[in-house]
């Protein structure tokens, strides 16, 4: 049992008005369109547009009646201009509706292009929390990977190249009126975008499961998705075509994301954010080489916790005190890594040990996600931290 609140603490879900999931769901798109406006723009990247899934899109739309439009800007870590073009593009065609396709970028990318195009002005007019004032375009969000979550969560970034930060918008007029997920759409993902997008979907659960705002209602979808991303990770990666782990990918990721979008992440996020910005590295790659050695560190902030996601991971804990279960998530998240292909210490990525400093120094500007965490870092204990992972 989660803590109770008190005082000023309350359990706070957030999700999007309607989730339509299954096999063939991307059918129920032109229905779903229509009940929210009469002209949409399909928002999402170039090489999407090219795909046969923007294709058939822009046909079952037109089939349908409609005059679909397409804004393919979106960039990976979506500056403001990404967004900024977007709502030209949206203003000047006089669309009422955003359908939001492909990964977190482009489904980030189309929550922006909504609430400017709704609410006037630039982006950048409402970073923060609340600072949105009216719900803006309404939208449909439609992944294409199974790991970022961002269909089912009230935030999106962009990247301020200025200053080359990232700014956050959080508002409940970023929830998608429909997130539409379909999971054969993942099916073409290679095995490395699969395995890193479905770590970073790890990552959102075991981060929530254990951060101190997890909620009542954060627990149960934490709980699912990680039984879900251990079982079925391994197969979708290698196995690509392989329906049913695709499905429970697809489940597990939107599964994660509503767990997060109310009960916050933690330090694998604040430490893996400096290895994209410095070394270019994807999200979730990341972000899954960071887990193990942040949970390691994480364990005696919640015994209990770490002792039920290795139980969760189908490690073997009966007669085992909680401390002694607790070590053997971090042995089941480093089995999983191996098992999807991906090399789990920084030195297997050419970074320089004298470079560690430079990656302390970008973690601790993200000191924000420390407050959920299970334990209070310091600088020294972040330094300890990459050497860990070193
Ligand atoms: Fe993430």
């Amino acid at each position: 049992m989660g803590a109770i609140k008190t005082g000023e603490e309350r359990e706070i879900f957030y999700s999007p008005t309607k989730i339509i999931f299954g096999l063939g769901a991307i059918k129920d798109l032109p229905n779903e369109c229509k009940q929210l406006g009469k002209k949409p723009l399909i928002v999402t990247d170039s090489f999407m547009s090219k795909t046969e899934i923007v294709k058939d899109i822009m046909e079952i739309l037109k089939s349908a009646g409609m005059e679909p439009g397409l804004y393919d800007g979106v960039v990976p870590e979506p500056p403001l201009e990404s967004v900024d073009n977007g709502v030209k593009v949206a203003l000047e065609g006089n669309y009422d509706v955003i359908v939001g396709v492909g990964g977190g970028s482009s489904m980030d990318t189309a929550k922006g292009v909504a609430i400017v195009t709704g609410n006037g002005g630039k982006v950048l007019d409402y970073v923060g929390m609340d600072q949105v004032p009216k719900p803006g375009l309404p939208k449909i969000l439609i992944p294409t990977t199974a790991g970022t979550g961002s269909e089912v969560t009230r935030v999106f970034v962009v990247t301020d190249l200025n200053d080359n930060t990232k700014k956050v918008v959080y508002s409940a007029y970023n929830l998608s009126n429909v997130a539409l997920i379909d999971p054969a759409l993942t099916l073409g993902m290679p095995p490395s975008v699969t395995a890193d997008t479905g770590m970073d979907a790890l990552v959102h659960a075991i981060e929530t499961y254990v951060a101190i705002t997890a909620t009542q209602f954060s627990d149960p979808f934490a709980e699912k998705a990680i039984r879900l991303i251990s079982k079925y990770l391994p197969i979708a990666t290698i196995k690509g075509e392989n329906i049913e782990a695709r499905y429970y990918m697809a489940l597990a990721a939107t599964l994660a994301g509503l767990a997060f979008a109310s009960g916050g992440l933690g330090a694998v996020h604040a430490l893996a954010y400096p290895l994209g910005t410095e070394y270019h590295m994807s999200h979730g790659r990341s972000n899954a080489i960071m887990l193990p050695y942040v949970m390691e560190y994480n364990l005696p902030g919640n015994f209990e916790k770490y002792a039920k996601i290795a139980e969760f991971m189908g490690e073997k804990v009966d007669n085992l005190s909680d401390s002694d279960a607790a070590i053997k998530s971090v042995e089941a998240v480093k089995r999983l890594q191996k098992n999807v292909g991906i090399p789990s210490r920084l030195r297997d990525y050419n970074i320089k040990k004298e470079d560690l400093s430079k990656l302390v120094e970008g973690g601790m500007k993200q000191a924000r996600l420390f407050v959920p965490n299970p334990r209070n870092l310091s600088k020294e204990d972040v330094e300890k931290i990459y050497e860990m992972a070193y």
